[in-house]
């Protein structure tokens, strides 16, 4: 089994059926870092200071991406990470980050309104779905860039783009990204509509703010911007990892443990904590933490993935998984990417009683899974799997696991402080 990406290994392997007790606390979240550090492309000749910045593979490609544009980039102790951006910054993404992650897309709408070019290659598709950005490319254009595609690159031009109002056909979490970052230099007033509302949106909103950017997000989904001519340095804390910290709930629910989350907001859990009180999990929510305790087995449930403060499609393979052992048969649809289901085989393969139908995902609930060998096919699939692992008889292994490092920091170390009994696979050792 070769290393994953960076070096860390590819397979994790877990002894399962052991309650996991204790207490973990929320990294920063990774879909907050990414577009607060794009932020910084803003900047000129002035520093962007960010807090509780995960130690995340997908931080770091953000972090070789910026450097690629000229972005001197420092980390310090506890998460601290200062952004000094100097006064021209190259226009061109490199083609081996936006490979690497979609995100990357995010640097598209500051590199236009700082400098009047950009170019970017098209972000891939991935295992969840083809992930266009067409709605990103609509909004600068109604802004005034011009756009042309040219064998995969995206070639934007605006010597000034000018505020406007948009209305976004899907709350698109990135095309809200970077149409706001866009508007924070453009000329005039910008007026999105229906915009995403994840958490994640607001952390964007407090970043820009920071740097000089009057920004006002109204409660019926609509984001004002007043461009100004040049922001200033700017600092803030990335918000914590809603999806991360449900995902170490989730691993108290199914081995029937007790676990808590510190340093979380559960506001943004959205609907979550209120679809396992329907299962019948029992929990306890104090301001910044959240505790899970045994309970009878789960029932089961239907749900859909929604946007925020729906259902989060990014929690929806670890609760899949959790349902494969509740009671009854659960439906859960996937309504916010095409194909989210690709890691049922490999329930399946553990036991679970998992048919797709179309975009739902029928569920029927069994007592017991058991180990086996398995991959992740995505950052989630990849949680889910390991959430099947833990709670699973004998053991686990999981593979490719170069997806999980995307999103969970020291997911091995954060386990075993729970009391899991897990090993990390490296080639040597395999
Ligand atoms: C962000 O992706 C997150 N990534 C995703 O998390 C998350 O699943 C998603 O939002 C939804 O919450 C980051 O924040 C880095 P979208 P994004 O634009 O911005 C379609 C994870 O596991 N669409 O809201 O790409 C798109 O194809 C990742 O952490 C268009 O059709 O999500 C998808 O079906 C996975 N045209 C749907 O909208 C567009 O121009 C939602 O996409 C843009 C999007």
């Amino acid at each position: 089994m070769s290393d994953g990406m960076n070096g860390m290994p590819n397979m994790m392997s877990i002894e399962g059926g052991i309650p996991l007790a204790g207490t973990v606390r929320a990294q920063g979240a990774k879909n907050a870092a990414l577009p607060v550090m794009a932020a910084c492309l803003l900047l000129k000749g002035q520093t962007l200071t960010l807090d509780n910045v995960p130690d995340l593979q997908d931080v770091r490609t953000m972090v070789e991406l910026l450097e690629a544009l000229g972005v001197t980039v420092e980390k310090e102790p506890q998460g601290r990470m200062r952004f000094s951006v100097p006064e021209e910054v190259s226009p061109e993404a490199p083609e081996a980050q936006v490979r690497k992650m979609r995100a990357s897309s995010l640097v598209l709408g500051p590199l236009l309104a700082r400098g009047g070019q950009a170019a970017l290659p098209l972000p891939g598709g991935c295992s969840i779905g083809s992930r266009p950005i067409d709605l990103h490319l609509k909004g600068l254009v109604q802004m005034g860039a011009k756009i042309e595609i040219r064998s995969g690159v995206v070639y934007a031009q605006a010597d000034q783009l000018r505020g406007r109002r948009i209305y976004l056909d899907f709350p698109s979490v990135g095309a809200t990204e970077n149409l706001m970052m866009a508007a924070a230099l453009a000329h005039g007033e910008t007026i999105i509509e229906n915009i995403a509302r994840e958490p994640e949106i607001d952390n964007l909103a407090a970043v820009l703010g920071s740097m000089g950017v009057p920004i006002e997000i109204e409660g019926t989904g609509c984001v004002r911007i007043k461009g100004v001519s040049e922001v200033h340095s700017g600092n803030e804390r990335v918000i914590p990892d809603r999806i991360e910290a449900c995902t170490y709930l989730l691993a108290g629910v199914m081995t029937g443990g007790q676990v808590t989350v510190t340093d979380v907001v559960p506001a943004h859990f959205g609907s979550m904590l209120a679809k396992l009180e329907e299962a019948g999990a029992r929990f306890s929510v104090r301001r910044d933490a959240v505790t899970v305790f045994p309970a009878e087995r789960l029932q089961s449930l239907s749900l859909k993935t929604m946007p925020f403060p729906g259902f989060p499609t990014d929690l929806q393979p670890q609760m899949v998984a959790t349902l494969s052992l509740a009671s009854g048969v659960s439906m859960v649809e996937e309504s916010v990417f095409q194909a989210r289901f690709l890691y049922a085989e490999e329930l399946n393969r553990m036991g679970a009683n998992i048919r797709i139908k179309g975009n739902t995902a029928v569920i029927s609930g069994v007592r017991q899974l058991h180990g086996d060998d398995v991959k992740a096919t995505d950052l989630r699939a990849g949680a889910a799997l390991i959430l099947a692992g833990l709670t699973a008889s004998g053991q686990t292994r999981v593979g490719e696991m170069i997806h999980v490092w995307r999103g969970y920091e020291a997911i091995d170390e954060k386990l075993r402080s729970l009391g899991a009994r897990v090993e990390l696979i490296t080639e040597e050792t395999k």
